[in-house]
């Protein structure tokens, strides 16, 4: 049977590797951060230790390329933001040796971008939060007077401004802080965007999830976040599967303007002011509650692989609904440090542990990946109290510190 190999080994990439192993598939994993789990998988026939992506590009690709002698024809998953900018700038050369599950750079940069992605979604119709793109100081204060405090200052790209900043944006409340905020930002290089706050809590954020072919959505699955961490602007630590049938238009308008050919998970916060649906941005690659879908009866990396290996085109899948998918490290974790500022009642705190579930990581079949989770918080939680003198988490890039939250 072809391989998979899978780039990356956190949450994202432990759904891959899962949902690809219990359907028989050898997996490969490439793996090269401290926290990674998806390594220590059952379904893990071989793991890779590799120079990370954003520090040796060169190197990372490499390294795969290496893994040809072995699984030729492999199909190949990018399963961060990292590595999918990297596997579409070599599509060309790794196509050589594997089939490799993302689209091409141009279009990678159009999700990747989130200005781009703004752009594009306004064009198509799609509503987007009032955004705004400064390239100086005098606009930007411009521009925070036309959208109003508080608002957002969000990174052009995600995940070098989470690898500076260890958090997804910022929130000004004036102009002092907004420009405070930006200066760090240009300090550090990063593109940003000044952008609406869409209000209401985080059970008003969706994910659109589908299999594209040509810009035609083959098979969608749908979810609500329920909790999110942090709160309001983080990812999702609680999901549940549902039906939302007004998602379906602005999901299908946006794969049809992208032309897009493979997986896509595409958020939206629905605007209590209008009831519309509005985006927040498109991830060109498996999520973070890839097992949701299998659990509810769609294995999108299975659909892919056999799409990529085989040529077998997806065909429309129904779904469960009601069914919640829960990380449970980061759920707990974040309930405990934030119980007072959250306060959910008890009963709907708990409604998704007394409900049919899928756990994030945890499986009794597969207990590795869980294990090294507990490790690695507990290690990391002993470091930052000083009960441990002696651990250094194995950091392969610059982590920036947690700065003060801009309000
Ligand atoms: N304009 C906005 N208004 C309200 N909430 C937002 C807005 N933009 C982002 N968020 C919240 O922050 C979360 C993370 O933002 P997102 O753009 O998805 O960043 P990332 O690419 O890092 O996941 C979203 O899921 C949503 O909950
Ligand atoms: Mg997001």
């Amino acid at each position: 049977m072809t391989a998979a190999i899978v780039l990356s080994a956190q949450t994202t990439a432990l759904g891959i590797v899962r949902a690809l192993g219990v359907m028989g598939v050898p997996v490969v994993v490439v793996h090269y951060d401290w926290r990674d789990i998806a390594q220590h998988s059952r379904y893990v026939v071989e793991k890779v230790s590799a120079t990370h992506p954003e520090v040796d590009e060169e190197a990372f690709v490499a390294t795969i390329l290496k893994l040809s002698d072995r699984w030729k024809d492999a199909v190949l998953f990018p399963a961060s933001d990292e590595t999918l900018l990297i596997a579409a700038r070599h599509k060309d050369l790794l196509n050589r040796h594997f089939q490799v599950a993302c689209p091409d750079y141009a279009l990678v940069l159009q999700v990747i971008d989130k200005r781009k992605t703004c752009l594009l979604a306004a064009a198509a119709g799609v509503p987007v939060p009032q955004t705004l793109l400064p390239t100086s100081v005098a606009e930007l204060k411009e521009f925070g007077c036309m959208i109003g405090f508080p608002c957002l200052l969000k990174p052009a790209q995600s995940h070098l401004f989470f690898g500076h900043f260890r958090r997804k944006m910022f929130i000004a409340d004036n102009q002092g802080t907004l420009l405070d905020a930006y200066l760090q930002a240009c300090d550090a290089g990063l593109d940003m965007m000044v952008q609406e706050i869409i209000p209401g809590s985080d059970q008003e954020v969706v994910n659109y999830n589908s299999y594209s072919h040509s810009g035609t959505p083959l098979v969608e699955f749908m979810a609500d976040h329920v909790r999110n961490a942090p709160l309001h602007y983080g990812s999702p630590r609680v999901a549940c599967s549902s039906n939302l049938p007004g998602l379906i238009a602005p999901g299908r308008q946006l794969m049809r303007a992208l032309g897009f050919s493979g997986f896509t998970c595409v958020e939206f916060k629905r605007d209590p002011r209008d009831g519309r649906f509005k985006l927040m941005e498109i991830n060109g690659r498996h999520n973070l509650s890839t097992l949701l879908a299998v659990r509810c009866g769609i294995n999108f990396p299975w659909l892919e692989y056999k799409h990529l290996a085989y040529g077998t085109i997806p065909e429309p899948h129904a779904y469960e609904s009601g069914i919640y998918w829960i990380d449970m490290t980061r759920d707990i974790a974040y309930s405990l440090r934030n119980a007072f500022s959250e306060r959910y009642a008890p009963a709907s705190y708990l409604r998704p542990y007394l409900s049919p579930k899928v756990w994030a990581i945890f499986d009794y079949a597969d207990p590795k990946p869980f294990r090294q989770r507990i490790r690695s918080l507990a290690g990391y939680m002993a470091c930052n109290s000083g009960m441990c003198k002696h651990f250094k988490p194995r950091m392969v890039k610059q982590i920036g510190h947690e700065g003060p939250v801009l309000r």
